[in-house]
């Protein structure tokens, strides 16, 4: 089969009154990532090379996620909300070019995967006008309904324009439809608003393609893949859906969760096989975690890289820039922000080590901070391989300290320490004899005189 050329118009006009929010609906997040750029990614991953997002008057945030994530995406103003088809006919300057395919997606729809899509593609090729994807819901209301004669789709009805009959059919319209490119722009100026809402109905297109001769042809989903999100609940019930799904695609990948129902995946987190992550796990985006790394309970990282073999936690944050080296330990109440730890070094409890390099086998004592910030400027620590660094030591950035370098327990780093030299920064010891004891017999002495 040649290659067939394939348009997604992704509808994401709606104002998202219900979600109460400032933030356009399309751009809040599932998983890290706005449920449109879901949506761009399922049609990317379906191959439809060419991708239009339908915006409403003042679209500005919408294009601005888009000019970053997806910039190749088109941006279609519909000023005016009038409908689903007036919506989808504010990308025909690219209807126009008649592709082989036209796919109609929801931008609040952000579960629907690239297989369902590639079937929709597929009953094109095989010579569909026409693609309707419809679902079962638990409750059909306010969904247009499939009406089917002889087990052909024939046309939908939308919940206010249709018969008590025809509310009783609980094959539903899930919105997104394909189509075939040829003639559909005088399919879709053909459709009118003559209907209970006023408004052009993409939905109409059925009835219009099969007067013309077109084949119709309807494909069903699990209706877990179209839920729409209209409300921060639905927002939370499309995020538990796709966390189940990528968890159990993790584990099917080799990844061992002992209760999986409690770590939460970003949209980009790449976990090798035999890695482990133990309970109450959170990964913010951009986390690639290699082969054998063992993530303990509660444990929050973002933006981390994390070589084979690694040990994080319990209770470990890994901020953006971390690279953890092969076999390295940031152990229980250590915060690690844009600092590579090498190979095999350790920072096992309690520490802060912030815009810093820690050379490989080094060793970071318990309560070791980087000083980075001065308030206006942040400033690098830069930690050579084998160094030991006593416990609750202070290295106040800019610093180095060589490879092998020794800094005693408690010491306050403020200027560079040679490879292999002991650096002391902190006040000697004074030792008074039987002061203690002297101390005492005075306070207990004053006492006794006052009762
Ligand atoms: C639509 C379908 C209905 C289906 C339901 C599934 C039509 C006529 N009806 O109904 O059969 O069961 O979706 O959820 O298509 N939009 C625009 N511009 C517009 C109108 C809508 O961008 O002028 C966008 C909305 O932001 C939304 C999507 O299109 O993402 C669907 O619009 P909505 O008003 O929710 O349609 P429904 O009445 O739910
Ligand atoms: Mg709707």
């Amino acid at each position: 089969m040649t290659e067939r050329t394939a348009l997604a118009v992704i509808l994401a006009a709606g104002d998202g009154t219900r979600m109460r929010s400032a933030l356009p609906k399309v751009l809040h997040p599932v998983a890290g990532l706005p449920m449109l750029g879901h949506v761009l990614g399922a049609a990317a991953s379906a191959g439809i090379g060419r991708r239009a997002v339908v915006v409403g008057a003042g679209g500005a945030a919408v294009s601005a996620f888009l000019a970053k994530h997806a910039p190749d995406a088109l941006v279609a103003e519909q000023v005016e909300r009038r409908g689903t088809a007036h919506a989808v006919l504010a990308a025909g300057a690219l209807l126009a070019a008649e592709p082989d395919d036209v796919l109609v997606l929801y931008g609040d729809t952000p579960l629907v995967t690239p297989e369902t899509l590639s079937r929709m593609r597929a009953a094109l090729a095989e010579g569909a006008a026409v693609v309707v994807l419809g679902f079962r819901p638990a409750d059909p209301t306010g969904y247009g309904r499939l009406i089917e004669e002889d087990g052909r789709l024939v046309a939908i009805r939308e919940e206010r324009d249709a018969t008590p009959a025809e509310r009783a059919i609980g094959f539903c319209n899930a919105g997104l439809m394909a189509f075939s490119g040829k003639g559909l722009l005088d399919l879709l100026r053909a459709i009118s608003n003559d209907n209970a809402k006023g408004e052009f109905y993409l939905t109409d297109a059925v009835e219009l393609a099969r007067a013309r001769g077109g084949r119709v042809v309807a494909l069903e989903a699990p209706a877990e893949e179209v839920l729409g999100v209209n409300t921060r609940v639905e927002l939370a019930a499309v995020e538990a859906i796709w966390q189940s799904r990528a968890r159990k695609a993790a584990m099917l990948a080799g990844v061992t969760m002992p209760a999986p129902e409690t770590v939460f995946l970003a949209h980009d987190t790449r976990l090798d096989r035999d890695v482990l992550v133990e309970p109450n796990v959170v990964f913010g985006p951009g986390v690639s975690v290699a082969e054998g790394a063992v993530i303990h309970a509660f444990c929050h990282l973002e933006g981390a890289t994390v070589e084979a073999g690694a040990s994080i936690g319990p209770f470990a944050r890994l901020r953006p820039g971390t690279r953890l080296g092969a076999g390295a330990r940031a152990g229980n109440f250590v915060e690690v922000k844009n600092a590579e730890i090498g190979a095999g070094a350790k920072v096992n409890h309690l520490s802060y080590i912030g815009d810093a390099f820690v050379g490989a086998q080094a060793n970071i004592g318990a309560g070791t901070i980087t000083c980075n910030y001065d308030g206006f400027d942040k400033h690098r620590t830069t930690i050579g391989a084998g160094a030991f660094i006593g416990s609750n030591s202070a290295l106040v950035a800019p610093v180095a300290i060589g490879d092998g370098g020794y800094v005693a327990s408690g010491s306050v780093i403020t200027e560079n320490v040679d490879a292999d030299a002991l650096a002391l920064g902190r006040a000697s010891q004074v030792a008074k004899p039987g002061w203690a004891a002297r101390f005492r017999a005075r306070k207990r002495a004053e006492r006794a005189g006052r009762g």
